[in-house]
């Protein structure tokens, strides 16, 4: 007995923007883009909300699983472009979807918030139907829902990142299953980001503040302590990232994460049907299977026309590889992510 994935979906906004639209805006071009990433094209909201992506990508997920709005005792959005701080993402799409018995809310592991988000409605599924039972809120079933508008908080001035984002959402219904074998493993893991690689400020308006003056906005990088004597350091809140750095972070994340969830499973790799991993540069993708010797033809890609989603990516490319019929009941599938943070994670589990 355990969890079972028993519905997914997906949520993608109707602009599409080619590389050769980004040419026009920054000095790049689809053929840079398509080599460095394996991007061909993204999504980018205009008018769609994150509660309109994350509710329609929940909505489909909730179709396939066959249940009810009420049958759903527990909502979490990974996130970190919610559309308030509060009420949080997830109470704003129980709220929209009437899930009238969920409790909800937010995880922000960025990128890797796939990963985490399963993890932890897995672990309070588990909890409350084994040894905790009657001492623990009672979770059958769960919806959990990766989205993001990173184009809110990217710096479209920045070819170095404007490139590579994209805006969707990701869904899947967990479930409580007496017969199923549930997760398998799972791994989740954080290296401290001390030169702050993927950063982003949050922004607070403090001109009502009465207590002042204040030293002026918090800097994430007056808060790592990476600000010199006397520097200048500016608010900035779009995501600033240090690319060669992050790459080498997320190809040694990623093959670690796979080997310990299948260590701690006691899985082979080669038992491994479907590989999902985190869509943030096919490049990153190929190496990571090299490494771990596994062919390319069971890893998910998914990226080339809706760049890296953020917090949606691995639960949108998993209803990919469920709806192109690559994962089959039986199955073992791998999840892997890393992301901002810096987050790494994986888990493993039997379709
Ligand atoms: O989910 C969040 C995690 N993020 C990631 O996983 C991203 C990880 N990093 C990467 O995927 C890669 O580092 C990038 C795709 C971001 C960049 O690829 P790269 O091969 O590491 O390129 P680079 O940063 O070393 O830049 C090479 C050159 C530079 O020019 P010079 O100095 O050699 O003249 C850049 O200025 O490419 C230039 N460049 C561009 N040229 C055209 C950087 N961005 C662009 C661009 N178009 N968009």
């Amino acid at each position: 007995m355990g969890c079972k994935i028993i519905g997914w979906g997906k949520a993608l906004p109707e602009l599409v923007v080619t590389n050769d639209d980004l040419a026009k805006i920054v000095d790049t071009s689809d053929e840079w883009i398509v080599e460095r990433t394996g991007i061909h094209a993204r999504r980018i909201s205009v008018n769609e909300t994150t509660t309109d992506l994350a509710s329609a990508a929940a909505e489909a997920a909730l179709a396939k699983s066959g249940l009810a709005k009420e049958d759903i005792d527990l909502l979490i959005c990974m996130t970190i472009t919610p559309d308030a701080v509060v009420p949080s993402e997830a109470c704003l799409v129980k709220m929209r979807l009437g899930l009238q018995n969920a409790i909800a809310f937010d995880l922000n592991a960025a990128c890797s918030g796939c990963i985490y988000g399963l993890d932890v409605a897995s672990s309070m599924i588990e909890a409350s139907q084994g040894a905790g039972a009657g001492r623990r809120n009672p979770i059958k079933n769960a919806l959990v829902v990766g989205v993001d508008r990173l184009s809110r908080i990217t710096d479209w001035t920045d070819r170095a990142t404007c490139v590579l984002f994209g805006d969707g959402a990701g869904a899947a219904v967990v479930s409580w299953d007496e017969t199923a074998p549930g997760i398998l493993s799972s791994f989740l893991h954080n290296t401290d980001d001390t030169a702050l690689v993927l950063a982003c400020d949050t922004i607070f308006d403090e001109s009502t503040f009465p207590f002042g003056p204040t030293d002026g906005p918090v800097l994430v990088k007056e808060v790592a302590g990476l600000v010199e004597d006397g520097e200048e350091v500016a608010l900035h809140p779009f995501i600033e990232m240090q690319g060669q750095a992050v790459y080498k972070f997320a190809t040694s994340a990623m093959t670690e994460a796979a080997q310990m969830a299948c260590e701690r499973a006691g899985v082979s790799i080669d038992d491994v049907a479907c590989i999902v991993p985190h869509q943030a540069n096919e490049r990153i993708i190929r190496y990571a299977a090299k490494k771990m010797h596994v062919p390319m033809e069971r890893f998910q890609v998914s990226i080339g026309e809706v760049g890296n989603t953020s917090a949606s990516s691995v639960l949108m490319a998993l209803a990919d590889a469920y709806d192109s019929g690559r994962i089959n009941p039986g199955d073992k599938v791998l999840l892997a992510g890393f992301g901002g943070g810096l987050t790494y994670g994986s888990l493993l589990f039997v379709a």
